[in-house]
């Protein structure tokens, strides 16, 4: 059977970005219907990001669905620095006026965001096939197949919240998009192990063998990562050897170590800088990862698709509500003068902390004294810190229509 509906907003996606515009937009009385092609339960439990900045969780606080994060959350006033077998504290609250980061999974952003559009019985499509996005210019119209039954989504706008290998960039006219791009020569091993964490705050650690990443989920969850190749196979590292090498790279010479526990998941994602310009074409506007990716190290990839919304979610409450059209014409411009700086911080970060198969003698050095500088200056330090607790948003939340 055809089903023929009509929304304001359409919107392909169930990931952060998506929920998060569903969740803004709804906060103003506009109407979307959000596409999603994996299941409730696959959206739910893939295990990503960590690390929520400041504006993030005022943001979902905002938003009405920061319960979750307030009970669950670990919020961490600073972070450690790791070389030479040293862990140096930067101190990110005392260096930001009081601002910090918290700890909460990704898995438990979207679950809060599923729960509270579900529980309005707002359309939300899991499990939907053959998605194709149509009339960018004029008349934009989503398809999809959800079980037995065919449908057709016309809409104003289509959000394009479907991440890096989704179709609505592909869906982009040959020519319009400007893809600046670098791909980085190692990936991340990362575990979630059931260990009680053994350290109150995330480490960073530039090791002789490679970067390793001290980070946690809950007071009985332990979440650790490591370079390897980029193409490196998760078979090839038992357990033992993964706990070998996670132990070798961070353990400093006060015996500071990671508590050892049973591995729960383990998997290696390659890592890779990416921007497609611009993020609108027509009637269909990218967020998220489907416009951008940054590698990991900055921790800013979620964050990212947070602020992307923001300004999406005010240029379509403009649109609606006093018919402007000039904060539409600027999404792009808006979006991506947060998107570099997240873009260079977070490829300073992963250049700085891994080691690079090419790298010459003289690129070793200049990494150590990079951190060096870091960990001993207060004006390298307080530059790191403003911007892992994350920049100001481009625009204020009361624009968007959201409580401040
Ligand atoms: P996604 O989460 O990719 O969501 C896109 C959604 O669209 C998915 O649910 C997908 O199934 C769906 N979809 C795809 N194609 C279609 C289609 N054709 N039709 C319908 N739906 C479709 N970021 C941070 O901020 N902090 C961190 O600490 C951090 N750590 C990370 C660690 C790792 C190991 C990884 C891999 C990532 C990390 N990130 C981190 C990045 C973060 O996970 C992403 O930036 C974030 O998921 C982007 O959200 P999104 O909604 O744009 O995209
Ligand atoms: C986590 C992931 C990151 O990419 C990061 O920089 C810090 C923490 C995490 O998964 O906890």
């Amino acid at each position: 059977m055809l089903h023929r509906l009509t929304t304001q907003v359409g919107i392909v996606g169930a990931g952060p970005a998506g929920l998060l515009l569903a969740r803004l937009l709804q906060v103003n009385g506009i109407d979307a219907i959000v596409i999603e092609n994996r299941s409730r339960e696959h959206v739910i439990d893939r295990v990503r990001a960590g690390v929520l900045e400041h504006g993030t969780v005022t943001l979902l606080t905002a938003l009405g669905v920061g319960a979750g994060v307030r009970r669950g959350g670990l919020r961490h006033d600073g972070v450690h620095i790791s070389f030479r077998g040293h862990r140096h504290h930067i101190d990110l609250a005392g260096l930001t006026d009081g601002k910090g980061i918290t700890v909460y999974g990704q898995n438990e952003v979207v679950r809060d965001l599923i729960d509270a559009r579900v529980a309005t019985g707002a359309p939300l499509y899991f499990e939907a096939a053959h998605v194709e996005v149509r009339g960018l210019e004029s008349s934009p119209e989503i398809r999809f197949r959800h079980g037995d039954d065919e449908y057709e989504v016309r809409c104003d706008f289509i959000a394009g919240c479907d991440g890096f290998h989704g179709i609505c960039r592909q869906a982009f006219p040959e020519g319009v998009l400007t893809i600046y791009e670098r791909a980085y020569p190692f990936g991340w091993l990362g575990i979630l192990a059931e260990a009680a964490p053994s350290s109150d705050e995330l480490v960073y650690t530039y090791h002789d063998r490679g970067f390793a990443l001290f980070s946690m989920r809950s007071p009985t969850i332990t979440r650790l990562y490591f370079q390897v190749a980029p193409d490196e196979s998760i078979e090839q590292w038992s357990d033992h050897a993964i706990w070998e090498e996670m132990l070798r790279r961070m353990t400093t010479s006060d015996g500071w170590q990671p508590s050892v526990g049973p591995i729960l998941q383990k998997s290696v994602t390659p890592m890779r800088s990416f921007v497609a310009a611009p993020m609108r074409h027509g009637r269909l506007f990218l967020a998220g990862d489907a416009a951008h990716i940054v590698p990991p190290t900055g921790a800013k990839g979620l964050n990212l698709a947070a602020s992307d919304v923001l300004v999406l979610g005010r240029a379509l409450k403009g649109f609606y509500q006093a018919g402007r059209t000039d904060w539409l014409a600027e999404y792009s411009e808006t979006c991506l003068r947060r998107v570099w700086k997240a873009q260079r911080f977070s490829w300073w970060m992963t250049s700085t902390l891994h080691r690079f198969p090419d790298e010459t003698a003289f690129d070793h050095q200049r990494q150590l004294a990079d951190l060096d500088y870091l960990t001993g200056s207060r004006a390298a330090m307080t530059s790191l810190a403003e911007q892992y607790v994350g920049l100001p948003f481009e625009v204020p939340l009361e624009s968007a229509g959201l409580p401040v």
